[in-house]
């Protein structure tokens, strides 16, 4: 086995401090980094700690995200690495064979979740849980721990329990949960930016090869529609807004939505502006400059509408911008990386300020956004 191959091909997942990423934003450094026998350890160490879906048991648990999940197109994304059709295409084009596709090809942890089996990187589920929550082997155990060593019985004696944890348990579990790489939906800015690392494609030679850049991928109406699964506090019910999160914060729907219209634009600025700093090709930079454009566009619109001081900086920042945005200059990755990390400070600065109360103005943008289906999950699960 190549064990350089299994290395994470999505560039900066998870919580991410503005130094490790600025870490990251270089890539004579990556690339240092990534042909070292640490860097492979590295790599190897961090699919030891995905768990799996089926293997961490979160059905036991969470029965309705669970067979929610099973509907959507993430579930049956594995389908993609067959090696026919466009994906043979690819594979070809990347130099990839079919026989290491489902264990260590850059295509694996995107469409699909690798973990260790056995101690060799192997695809076990398609778009997970864990793709999006964190891999779950530190966390696993303590996120729902409501005083040290309580046992699991009965679901409905866990959920009981939870109106005796004391309050500084909860401060602790949540903190350590963090530490240990859960992704929460309160951390609003985390999850947007790892559902675009899948999202928004950076590798150059994929792009050539025909591989589409993004979609047409927005935070709030594709996460409303068919990836939607808030059913923690009844079982029955697909809340609007995650239902744990609405009891915790008293946070509503309608401030959710506006939080994740303004985020999910932000967070597409931060990840577009990452991967044209990378970026050489005169392939891709039109094609992740038009895709910045857009995501400008959009941050505009919050701030003509609902502007407050951090949307403020960002399009005063952007705007220079612009103007080199389509030509490659050798100092782009210096010019695009700091302007990224500028972007990702500001939308935690935003979120630290801001729980959407103040933004009713941006209902006229969120209401009229429909929910995104995919044509799978609309024929199966809609229109019948
Ligand atoms: C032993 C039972 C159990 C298992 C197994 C379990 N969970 Fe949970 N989970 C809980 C409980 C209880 C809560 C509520 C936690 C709270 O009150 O903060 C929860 C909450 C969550 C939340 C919401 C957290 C928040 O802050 O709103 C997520 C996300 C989650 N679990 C994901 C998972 C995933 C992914 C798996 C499998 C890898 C999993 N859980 C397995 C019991 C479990
Ligand atoms: C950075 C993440 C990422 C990587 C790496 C990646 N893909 Fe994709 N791929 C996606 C996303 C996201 C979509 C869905 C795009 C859409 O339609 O919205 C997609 C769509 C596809 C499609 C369907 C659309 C089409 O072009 O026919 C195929 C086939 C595919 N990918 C194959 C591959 C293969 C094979 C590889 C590896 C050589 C690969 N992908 C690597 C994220 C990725
Ligand atoms: C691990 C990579 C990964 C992550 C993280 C991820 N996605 Fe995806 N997503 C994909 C891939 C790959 C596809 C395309 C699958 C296919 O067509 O086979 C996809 C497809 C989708 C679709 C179906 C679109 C359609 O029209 O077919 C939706 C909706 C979606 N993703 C929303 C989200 C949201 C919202 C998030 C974050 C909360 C997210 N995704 C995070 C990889 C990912
Ligand atoms: C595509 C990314 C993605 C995938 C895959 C995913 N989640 Fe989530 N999950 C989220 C996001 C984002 C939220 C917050 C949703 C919102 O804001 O409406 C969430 C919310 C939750 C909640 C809180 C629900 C509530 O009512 O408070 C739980 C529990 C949860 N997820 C568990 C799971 C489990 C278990 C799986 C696997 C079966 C899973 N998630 C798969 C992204 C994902």
């Amino acid at each position: 086995m190549n064990i350089m191959s299994a290395i994470d091909h999505r560039p900066t997942l998870a919580p991410c401090k503005a130094t490790a990423c600025r870490f990251v934003a270089s890539t004579a450094v990556l690339v240092a980094v990534l042909t070292t026998p640490a860097a492979a350890d590295d790599a190897m160490h961090r699919l030891a700690k995905v768990v799996g879906t089926t293997q961490a048991n979160c059905k036991q648990c969470h029965p309705s995200e669970v067979a929610h999940w099973e509907k959507t197109t993430h579930f049956r994304s594995l389908n993609r690495l067959q090696y026919a059709g466009n994906s043979k295409k690819y594979a070809d084009a990347m130099g990839i064979a079919s026989s290491t596709l489902m264990t260590t090809s850059l295509c694996a942890d995107c469409h699909g979740t690798r973990s260790l089996v056995d101690g060799a990187p192997q695809v076990v589920s398609g778009v997970s849980c864990e793709s999006c929550h964190g891999a779950a082997r530190d966390w696993l155990k303590s996120h729902g721990e409501y005083t040290e060593g309580q046992t699991f019985t009965t679901l409905s004696a866990l959920r009981a329990a939870r109106s005796d944890e004391v309050a500084e348990h909860r401060v602790q579990r949540l903190e350590s949960t963090r530490k240990a790489g859960m992704i929460r939906p309160e951390m609003l800015h985390e999850l947007a930016r790892n559902c675009l690392q899948c999202h928004v494609v950076g590798n150059e030679q994929l792009i050539a090869a025909g591989h589409k850049v993004a979609s047409n991928f927005e935070l709030l109406s594709w996460l409303n529609g068919e990836v939607r699964h808030n059913f923690f506090e009844d079982a029955h019910t697909n809340a609007a807004a995650p239902s744990l999160w609405q009891s915790t914060t008293g946070g509503t729907p309608e401030q959710r939505d506006r939080l994740k219209f303004v985020v999910g634009g932000m967070a597409q600025l931060e990840v577009a502006l990452q991967k044209r700093a990378e970026a050489a090709s005169p392939v891709y930079v039109p094609q992740i400059g038009a895709y910045f454009a857009a995501a400008n566009g959009r941050v505009t619109q919050v701030n003509a509408l609902a502007g407050v001081s951090q949307t403020q900086s960002m399009v005063a920042r952007m705007g220079p911008l612009l103007g080199t945005m389509f030509v490659p200059m050798p100092t782009d990755r210096d010019t695009y990386g700091a302007a990224s990390i500028e972007i990702r400070e500001l939308i935690d600065a935003y979120l630290a300020e801001h729980d959407g109360s103040d933004q009713a103005a941006l209902d006229a943008l969120t209401k009229a956004l429909p929910p995104h289906y995919s044509l799978q999950f609309k024929e199966q699960f809609l229109e019948k």
